[in-house]
């Protein structure tokens, strides 16, 4: 079956959340309700030779191709291409049933791929916005270089089920330990090092101070050079995070978590 129609008919159990990932930091999330949020589609390959001397090219196949993702919240962390992938959103076809959410430069690519205005709500850090049975909460990222310096993550909340904090692109400050007051039950957190993003280290450290019950590791899998072993965040989080659980998912395959 293809995957978006699997996603659309799994059940989700009370106080619980469904994720699916589909490569680098793209993930889909599935509430009780059946509400489907996405952040950061990456299902192109978009960025292979956008940076010459550097290997972008696509490692995960595509698991949903544009025409066929249906969700209907569509969030973006910022305006880099392997995050807001203008060739994605002009594939959409359901750009008429979902919201699109992001901070203002990923608003600016939702427009120009033809989404209407009525449809798109700018983001930003500390803003909180409603859509049927989810929240999100805007969360701060520090930029990773000048090309986009309105770099912010997500604090998802599911009904009153689990709440998933996704870091987004973003260096290590210590002002991404100030999520740890909104007591997110995941982190998804990159951790590939490169570019400025978090090492598996320093995201180790950010886990360590928001005591979440489990964190999930993105962004080492999609390009040939920006690509690391989570298993060396496994091990870091062992020693800076004990009492936080290590959870690697498989790409296109459901992960349940209960609260
Ligand atoms: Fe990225």
């Amino acid at each position: 079956m293809a995957l978006m129609r699997e996603i659309r008919e799994f059940p989700v159990p009370r106080n619980a959340i469904a994720l699916w990932w589909l490569g680098q930091s793209g993930y889909i999330f599935k509430s009780q309700e059946g509400t489907l949020t996405s952040v950061d589609m990456y299902l192109t390959d978009s960025c292979n030779g956008l940076q010459p001397g550097i290997d972008l090219s696509r490692k995960v196949p595509v698991l949903i191709p544009p025409e066929e993702l249906d969700v209907d919240i569509y969030t973006c962390t910022h305006n880099h291409q392997d995050h807001t992938d203008p060739f994605t959103i002009r594939g959409l076809r359901n750009k008429d049933t979902a919201q699109f959410v992001g901070p203002h430069p990923s608003c600016e690519v939702f427009r120009a791929q033809g989404v209407e205005s009525g449809r798109i709500v700018p983001a930003w850090p500390a803003r909180r916005l409603e859509f049927r049975d989810v929240s999100m909460t805007g969360a701060f990222a520090l930029p990773t270089d000048d090309t986009d310096l309105n770099h912010m993550g997500f604090v998802y909340e599911f009904g009153g089920g689990p709440k998933i904090y996704v870091t987004g692109d973003t260096d290590f400050s210590e002002l991404l330990f100030s999520v740890e007051k909104q007591k997110p039950d995941i982190v998804i957190t990159v951790i590939n090092g490169g570019f400025n993003n978090l090492s598996h280290w320093e995201a180790a450290d950010v886990c360590g101070r928001i005591k979440p019950k489990l964190a999930i590791p993105c962004h080492y899998d999609m390009f040939p050079d920006n690509s690391v072993d989570p298993k060396q965040f496994r091990a870091t989080l062992s020693l800076r995070a004990p009492g936080v659980s290590y959870q690697e998912l498989v790409h296109g395959k459901p992960y349940v978590f209960w609260k």
